[in-house]
């Protein structure tokens, strides 16, 4: 009998908080690679949460998924046949082509990967578009000094963890900002951050004071909301807030209650000579070699850790997206689409 593949693909735009039903589980039969082709069937996707921005349709800087196409990841994927001189059968390649078992690619924007050099799920991760985020946000636009204070929320993410760890080799005091105990034991014992916050405790903005008794110089931007909200009286002069992501603000559909704090940034800005940039990873893809040769060093040599949250089967991709953006991930969130 054939083999079936499968694809889940985009049923309807959530409003706030994306459901169950806003996906679909579709069967499709597995394609065959035409000349100059390759078929590819995912070993791992990757969740990240710019996918709650692709499911809507209000302008962003990417194209939104449309309705009924597959969702938009990256995977890492083994090569089951290839009419493309480039790549043989059995090779392994980190590409872009969404939430299924199965696709056809011409080799376009594959990357080979080397299972020797590192597991290849870190294509996804550490070794991957969310640690060349933290490379280069942190150093392009953060710019830690040895001695100053580093702040970044979600840190115990795949993102935030680097972050910190980054800022710690460069010789920067990192201070973490996470959601519960377990996370923020985890950032401080096993990354070797100074310092984790619990975002949800009561008297989060107390502590984070202490944390920073000489104030934050970079504040790597993850999250937004409150936890922004606690940071900004904290700023030194001529802080660095490379903004990544808002993630506390994906699923909202209105505007939070006032009073309006817009002037009261916009003072800080002003008088502390604030600089606030926002960037998208391949803003700097240009460091792309600079990224993989230092962070592939640094993880050799163990002063950079991470950490996989691996859910089984692409059928389970969408309830992992909804708890991703609610903080129910812990660590890099993968799914193990097959062996
Ligand atoms: N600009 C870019 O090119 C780029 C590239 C990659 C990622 N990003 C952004 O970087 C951020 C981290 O991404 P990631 O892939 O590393 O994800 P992640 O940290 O592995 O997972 C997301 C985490 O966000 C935290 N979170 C969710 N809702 C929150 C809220 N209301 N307040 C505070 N924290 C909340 C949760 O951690 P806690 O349980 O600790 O709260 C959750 O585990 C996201 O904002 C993402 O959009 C941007």
């Amino acid at each position: 009998m054939a083999e079936t593949a499968r694809r889940i693909v985009l049923a309807f735009r959530p409003v706030g908080e994306p459901k169950s039903s806003d996906f679909r589980l579709e069967e499709f039969p597995v394609p065959q690679p035409a000349p100059g082709e390759v078929l590819l069937r995912t070993k791992w996707l990757s969740l990240d949460p710019y996918m709650r921005g692709r499911m809507s349709d209000a302008p962003s800087y990417a194209k939104p998924v449309g309705i009924g196409e597959v969702m938009e990841g990256g995977t890492v994927s083994e090569v089951t046949a290839s009419n493309n001189d480039r790549f043989a059968r059995g090779d392994i390649v980190l590409g872009h082509t969404g939430w299924q078992t199965h696709a056809l690619s011409n080799g376009a924007g594959l990357r080979k990967l080397d299972p020797k050099l590192a597991p290849v799920s870190t294509a996804l991760g550490v070794l991957g578009m969310p640690g060349m985020t933290a490379y280069t946000g942190l150093l392009e636009i953060g710019k830690p000094q040895a001695g100053e204070t580093v702040v970044v929320a979600a840190a115990s993410g795949a993102v935030g963890s680097a972050v910190g760890q980054i800022a710690k080799i460069k010789g920067a005091r990192a201070v973490g900002i996470a959601g519960g105990a377990d996370k923020c034991r985890y950032v401080k014992d096993e990354l070797g951050f100074d310092d984790c916050l619990d975002h949800r405790a009561s008297d989060f903005a107390a502590r984070l004071k202490a944390a920073c008794p000489k104030g934050i110089d970079v504040y790597f931007e993850n999250v937004g909301g409150a936890v922004f909200d606690a940071v900004l009286p904290l700023f030194n002069p001529f802080a660095r807030i490379p903004v990544c992501g808002l993630i506390a603000q994906y699923n909202a559909t209105e505007l939070p209650p006032g009073p309006n704090r817009l002037p009261l940034l916009m003072r800080s800005v002003l008088t502390k000579r604030l600089l606030i940039r926002g960037f998208i990873v391949w803003d700097f893809a240009a460091r792309l070699d600079d990224f993989l040769r230092d962070v592939s060093q640094w993880l050799k040599e163990g002063r950079i850790k991470h950490r996989e949250d691996i859910v089984e089967g692409l059928e389970n991709a969408p309830a992992t997206l909804i708890g991703l953006l609610k903080g129910k991930n812990f660590g890099k969130q993968l799914v193990r689409v097959a062996e």
